[in-house]
């Protein structure tokens, strides 16, 4: 550090902290909000200290990382072009489930866009949303959702995965059950220039990524609608894809299925990596990894979080053996590590 950059270090700090302070606390509101309205559940609302304070020290941890602050704020210059959906659906969807849950409602069912084969588990009104998954309002209103749920972490425990990609050489990258693809302007952003199919089985985050691809979020990625438990790409031999790929990567996927989906789909991001090649997944924390003292309320707030947030696997995924699972399909687990509220596990094919 030169000797002017290490006088203003300190004034970078305090930036930095009133940042991470900011950044935690934009979700307070809408925490306080969502307790009165829903008056039934308030267990959240209880551990809202306990949250905000982990949250604000996580936040202080990836700031400490030279240029980590701006980083963000350039990607969060993409949320701006989703603020005016988000404003304009949230009252109508909250009246919305305010209503379902009067009526006693948990789970409706939601329609298909195309004659896709979507398996059934998939067909439900996931986070509330409005026709799930399947609604472009639920693909422009998702990361202001989890940035208010993970208190402005969402990014930050997205870094978990980046974190393990080299720079560099070329490698071939799949990622499962993409989503809007958030992570990849992240990415790239952070020198990880790798071409990235991406698959998911919605077509409107699928149409969300493509569009945000078309503003220049996205580039050098390839999106296609697939389910993860059956990675062939339509109009291509059978198995196309085994051992194709040098990094497969999957965030927050498995807490969304039923075991055997998630057996398949394990399965699945094994047969399709190299020999050598790394799965890099990043999910839900669980039970384990709560402090003992702390489980019973945690348990409520997993309660609470699969009912209030229509989440019907979230409770078994509580209980899951995530590296029994990844040895199973012979890959060697190598790290498994909190992140958050997520934790990351990183498996590597035998060679
Ligand atoms: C919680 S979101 C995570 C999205 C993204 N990975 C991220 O970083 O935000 C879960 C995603 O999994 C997708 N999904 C659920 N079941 C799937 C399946 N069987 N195959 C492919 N995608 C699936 C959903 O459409 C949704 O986009």
């Amino acid at each position: 550090m030169t000797d002017a950059a290490s006088a203003f270090a300190p004034v970078s700090t305090l930036r930095d902290r009133a940042y991470a302070l900011a950044h935690t606390a934009r979700s307070v509101p809408p925490y306080i909000g969502l307790a009165a309205l829903f008056p039934g559940g308030p267990v959240p609302f209880t551990a809202l200290p306990v949250t905000l304070k982990e949250a604000y020290a996580f936040h202080k941890k990836l700031l400490a990382r030279p240029g980590f602050r701006q980083l963000l704020t350039k990607l969060e210059r993409e949320d701006l072009l989703t603020l005016p959906a988000m404003l304009a659906a949230t009252p109508l969807d909250l009246l919305r489930i305010r209503r379902k849950f009067h009526s006693g409602t948990v789970r409706l069912s939601v329609a298909a866009p195309d004659d896709f084969p979507y398996p059934d588990y998939y067909l439900n009104d996931f986070h509330n949303q409005k026709n799930g998954n399947l609604s472009l309002q639920s693909a422009l209103t998702y990361e202001w959702q989890i940035s208010i749920l993970f208190m402005g972490c969402n990014r930050l425990m997205r870094q978990a995965v980046i974190d393990h990609i080299p720079t560099g050489r070329e490698l071939q990258i799949l990622d499962v059950a993409c989503g809007t693809a958030s992570w990849i302007p992240q990415a790239r952003l952070q020198g990880r220039h790798h071409p990235i199919t991406a698959i998911d089985l919605s077509p409107a985050y699928l149409r969300y990524a493509r569009m945000a691809q078309a503003l220049g979020f996205r580039d050098n990625a390839t999106f296609l609608q697939l389910n993860a438990e059956s990675l062939q790409p339509a109009g291509q031999p059978a198995d196309a894809w085994r051992e194709r790929f040098d990094i497969v990567t999957c965030i927050w996927l498995l807490h969304e299925l039923p075991r055997r989906a998630i057996e398949r789909a394990v399965a699945e991001m094994a047969r399709v990596l190299k020999p050598g090649g790394r799965l890099l997944l990043v999910d839900s924390m669980q039970r384990s990894d709560i402090p003992v003292d702390r489980r019973e309320r945690a348990e409520r707030v997993y309660r609470f979080f699969a009912r209030y947030f229509n989440e019907p696997y979230y409770l078994a995924y509580q209980n899951l053996d995530v590296p029994a699972l990844l040895q199973a399909q012979g890959l060697t687990v190598e790290i498994n590590e909190p992140w958050f509220r997520s934790k990351l596990w990183v498996a590597t094919k035998r060679a």
